[in-house]
């Protein structure tokens, strides 16, 4: 029997991988014209530094990871999601002494034991963007819209900003405290995780996807209501850089993310056309993080979507159409001097960059035009003794039906003319 693939993992191939190719250059694009670098770190790192950043008490570091021991026992995690990593990296290349702000960006594979469904795989891929060293606010508007540029720039339409403050460290101790109060009158109708995160992190429980729990926390006091000045003004002034931007939110006090480093902005772009799980970008500023993999205390802000859930989304609304990869040109050839011929023009047309075709197969001309067509080539000549002798030959527009003669002596620069005027 044929071997499968993993439960939760994708094949990316023909028009998905050109999707994703797309993708990614508009991202590689925005990310130039906002100062972006870019970063690759491993694939795996060792276990405690998810444990210490995402946080002991998330669904992805008590049951999403996919851990292993390396030969001397030591523990290594595949990469749940992309901050981690890039926070450990700033911090062990000494980037902590450059010039502030640095600013990076990633596309990476992540991997989560999650129950896979659309849009919810076991491994997936994000982009994601961090920008460390600002404490200001303008860092958490920009950073936002970069996101909201690249979600544009793509081409997606009706994703809704929704943005929330979880405080500083003190706003969030007191929120827990308000929290704790509030969830011990509900504490029987919890599921066993929400009793432990009760006790270690209530805000934990505002996160957990049981339909009990989540009825349970309807009309739990709102994290707003716990911020201090400081972190009130902080929040006010991203919403007026965003807004100076003309960038449009909502401010929705129920976002808390599912990881545990956030500290005041959070924010979710989501969408209500690709089923459940709807969020395409999650991001908000991670004050703590940097102190936390061993560098000094430095303000930290960033992102990521996943590249799936964008994938499923331009499909949903049909911007994938336009997406193609035919041949400008298939070169038939008749007999051993028109396949030289054929051979040697189609090579020369591809160190010029144009997407030539000829035959590999052996085919007979009758055969080789009906490839021409399948495969959708937008021009088509056919090289024979003949048009050798004669120096002369047709070029035909497929899709015109129109024919223009050649000389065959210039045929490269013809055609790169005539392939550049229909474009
Ligand atoms: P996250 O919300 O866990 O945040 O993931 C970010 C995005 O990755 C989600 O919005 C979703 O589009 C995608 N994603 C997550 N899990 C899956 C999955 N199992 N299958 C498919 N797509 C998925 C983070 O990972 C943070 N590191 C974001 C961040 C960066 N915060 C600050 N900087």
């Amino acid at each position: 029997m044929a071997v499968k693939k993993p439960r939760g993992t994708n094949d990316f191939l023909g028009k998905n991988v050109l999707l994703l190719e797309q993708i990614e250059e508009t991202v590689r694009k925005v990310c130039k014209s906002f100062g972006i670098g870019e970063i690759r770190t491993p694939m795996f790192e060792y276990t405690e530094l998810f444990a210490r950043g995402v946080g002991e008490t998330t669904d992805i570091v008590q049951k999403e990871m996919f851990t292993f021991e390396d030969r001397g026992g030591r523990s290594l995690t595949l990469k749940p999601e992309g901050t981690a990593g890039a926070a450990r990296a700033f911090v062990e290349n000494g980037l902590i002494s450059d010039a502030q702000p640095t600013k990076l960006f990633y596309i990476t594979p992540c991997f989560r034991n999650e129950r896979p469904q659309a849009g919810r795989y076991k491994q997936f891929h994000q982009f994601g963007a961090e920008m460390y060293g600002a404490y200001d606010a303008k860092a958490d508007a920009e950073i936002i819209s970069l996101a909201h540029t690249i979600l544009n720039e793509l081409g997606l339409k009706n994703i809704t900003l929704r943005i929330n403050s979880l405080g500083c460290n003190e706003c969030r101790k007191r929120y827990n405290d308000t929290l704790k109060t509030f969830i011990s009158k509900r504490l029987d109708c919890l599921c066993e995780d929400c009793k432990q995160r009760y006790e270690k992190n209530p805000l934990r429980v505002l996160d957990c996807k049981n339909e009990n729990c989540k009825k349970a926390l309807s009309g739990a006091p709102s994290v707003l209501d716990s911020l201090d000045d400081e972190c009130k003004t902080h929040f006010q002034k991203v919403q007026e850089y965003l807004t100076v931007m003309g960038i449009p939110f909502e401010v929705d006090s129920s976002i808390v993310r599912g990881l545990d480093y956030y500290t005041k902005t959070v924010f979710e772009f989501v969408s209500d056309q690709i089923g459940s799980q709807g969020t395409v970008c999650g991001g908000g500023r991670y004050d703590n993080l940097i102190k936390e993999c061993g560098g000094s205390a430095m303000g930290a802000v960033g992102f990521a979507m996943g590249l799936e859930r964008i994938m499923l989304l331009k499909q949903a609304q049909g911007s994938d159409d336009q997406i193609e990869d035919t041949p400008d040109i298939f070169i038939a050839s008749i007999g051993e001097q028109g396949e030289k011929k054929a051979v040697s023009i189609g090579y020369s047309l591809r160190l010029k960059g144009i997407k030539a075709e000829y035959d590999t197969m052996g085919r007979s001309l009758k055969a080789q035009m009906k490839y021409a067509d399948k495969i959708g080539a937008k021009f088509n000549i056919c090289i024979g003794d003949d048009d050798i002798a004669s120096d002369c030959v047709t070029v035909k527009n497929m899709e015109s039906g129109e024919k223009t003669s050649m000389k065959l002596s210039n045929i490269t620069e013809e055609i790169i003319k005539t392939i550049k005027e229909n474009k």
